[in-house]
């Protein structure tokens, strides 16, 4: 989600729709603004794109000069009207807009209905401007009811609000990204400097417990206790057309870089590490446990989810298939009153998948959808769904929603495997763990990586081959995929077994040999790269730092950090995905948008 929001100036509606235009990439089915004027508060927000709320705000817009505006990104309730910020209080004279997640919001509604107030929406938001409008009329001044209500809040946010009848804008962060933008005469507080970057380049990155009131002569930070705070104003060196992509490159570049935000997003509230227990809400207790094989029907990107999280399930061992869904829609497996079907896709739209989850329904099977979008078609088609909650994904090369389909997808194997099996795994702790450390291990790489030089060294060879066992071939799959896909050089992935019965008639000195370890079960591994190595083609290892002798004899090393060896797969894939950027780059391929190929394939 996105949150805007437009202080000064002689036409509020114009700069918050500027604003969210320009946040859309954070989201994009609903959008609401609230701009108050002599007619009192207009809030105005409707479902679906930008353009549903440009038509319902017509030609008779608001006049007003201040306003906060919000682009969403559903994670929870569906894609309505109801459920579009900006949400009000009782009163209607509050107006609220939030990114992020209230962690304590089920209480604070309860608490705050329990004292007659009404809610509109099924969104965590709108607890906050009922708390606001409780504080004002226990007579506080606004800016010490916002502070007052945001003091109850537990969990991550950035919120604008705004009270008819007054010229500030006050806004709070801590978890969730919260920028002010300074141009003359205006202020803009945003998610992102996108919103505003075509009015300024001048910014202020706000932090975790700033407090910020807005007006048009000025803004004063302090923190929640209300001590004045000294923020630096930065400016931004990148370009307005470059906006949405937040001054990288490319839209893949930008999403490679938000994987520890996604992940994030994916793990929230689903691990409890000290219990060492995974929580699904949208499960109840013991909702597999009828559950005796899983057979998982995806494509592209989704199909090497898939395999990672089947390999996972048939190490737990039940039994578990990724099946490609074009074949699977084509020639379905047996099914039986004992099958859950799982559908695993981004979009939600792939139309191979949709008839793989219409065959294996026809057929009797219980349907799950693993997706990205809440409300797609796959959602509608399927018994329940997973969301993953990765963010909107515009690159057409998926990246962080592989990330986070393969989190989430082993949240989900060991929730099956535990109510299936009847038993909580002992060694599931030390996984939860692994994963509770993912968004900073990712990080790491991301800080560290020494993918571009290695792309830079693999220039103009043959052909790129990918090796990998258990999950880590699902990894080799995926590394292959995203190189021939944006690079448009020929790679391909191989199950390291699979090397001597044919791949390695390949091989020569200009063919890289790419090979993943995650962990000492994968150390076969080094014996396949050295029957390469020893007919001249450059290995590359992409292994876990401390395994550095054991990978001495390879060319190059990609490292990543220590971590539990199911997790480590999801680390090896980042390094690679930058090689496949940096090598496209090089070729000045078009990367956000390859040729041939399109985000989301509704044909068969
Ligand atoms: C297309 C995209 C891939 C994606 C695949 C499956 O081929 O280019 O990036 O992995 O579709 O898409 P889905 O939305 O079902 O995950």
């Amino acid at each position: 989600c996105g949150i805007t929001a437009c202080v000064g100036g002689d036409d509020a509606v114009g700069g918050l729709l500027t604003g969210l235009g320009n946040l859309e990439y954070r989201g994009y089915d609903s959008a609401g603004i609230a701009v108050p004027d002599d007619r009192g508060l207009n809030v105005v927000k409707r479902e679906g794109r930008l353009d549903r709320l440009r038509e319902a705000l017509g030609t008779d817009r608001p006049t007003g000069t201040i306003g906060i505006g919000h682009t969403r990104w559903s994670t929870h309730g569906p894609p309505t009207d109801a459920n579009a910020h900006p949400h009000q209080d009782c009163t209607g004279h509050v107006a609220v807009v939030h990114n992020g997640i209230i962690d304590n919001y089920e209480t604070l509604r309860r608490d705050l209905e329990g004292r007659g107030h009404r809610f509109e929406s099924e969104t965590d938001t709108e607890v906050v401007p009922h708390l606001i409008e409780e504080e004002l009329t226990a007579g506080k001044s606004t800016e010490a009811a916002f502070r007052a209500a945001v003091q109850q809040l537990s969990g991550s946010y950035a919120i604008a609000c705004l009270v008819d009848g007054e010229d500030e804008v006050y806004a709070a962060r801590q978890g969730s990204p919260l920028v002010l933008g300074e141009a003359d005469g205006r202020y803009f507080l945003a998610s992102d400097v996108p919103a505003f970057r075509e009015f300024t380049d001048r910014v202020v990155y706000l932090e975790d417990g700033d407090i910020v009131v807005v007006g048009e002569e000025g803004y004063d930070i302090t923190d929640l206790s209300g001590v004045p705070l000294a923020r630096d104003v930065d400016t931004v060196d990148w370009e307005p057309e470059a906006a949405g992509k937040s001054g990288y490159p490319h839209f893949m570049l930008k999403e490679i870089h938000e994987q520890p935000e996604s992940l994030r997003q994916t793990i929230h509230g689903r691990i409890e590490t000290l219990a060492g227990k995974v929580s699904l809400e949208e499960f109840d207790a013991g909702a597999f446990e009828d559950v005796e094989r899983v057979q998982f029907v995806s494509m592209g990107t989704s199909h090497h989810a898939s395999m990672y999280a089947a390999a996972q399930l048939t190490a737990r061992g039940m039994t578990a298939n990724a099946y490609m869904a074009g074949e699977y829609a084509d020639c379905p497996a047996p099914i039986d009153e004992h099958t859950l079907v799982v559908a695993v896709t981004q979009s939600g739209e792939t139309a191979d998948t949709m008839n793989a989850v219409r065959r294996a329904r026809d057929a009797g099977a219980r349907t799950l959808a693993v997706t990205n979008v809440v409300g797609s078609s796959v959602t509608r088609e399927c018994d329940e769904s997973l969301f993953i909650r990765a963010g909107p994904e515009i690159g057409v090369a998926a990246t962080k929603t592989f990330s986070s389909q393969v989190v989430a997808l082993t949240l989900l194997g060991e929730r099956i495997a535990e109510d299936s099996t009847g038993v909580q795994r002992a060694a599931v702790r030390s996984l939860l763990e692994g994963l509770a450390d993912l968004p900073g291990d990712v990080q790491q790489v991301l800080d560290e990586s020494n993918a571009e030089g290695i792309a830079d060294a693999l220039y103009g060879c043959d052909s790129y081959f990918f090796l990998g066992r258990g999950p880590a071939h699902s990894v080799a799959l995926e590394g292959a995929l995203k190189f021939k896909e944006i690079s448009y050089e020929h790679a391909e992935g191989f199950a390291a077994s699979e090397l001597k019965h044919g791949p390695l008639a390949l091989v020569t000195e200009n063919t890289p040999v790419f090979g993943v370890i995650t962990g000492e079960d994968d150390l076969k591994v080094i014996s396949n790269l050295k029957e390469v190595q020893a007919r001249g083609a450059p290995v590359i290892v992409v292994a876990p730092a401390s395994f550095e002798s054991e990978v001495e004899f390879a060319d190059y090393h990609l490292p990543i950090p220590e971590s539990h060896p199911e997790v480590a797969g999801i680390l090896a894939n980042v390094q690679l995905q930058l090689v496949s950027y940096h090598a496209a780059d090089q070729l000045g391929r078009p990367i956000d948008k390859p040729r041939n190929l399109a985000k989301s394939v509704t044909v068969e």
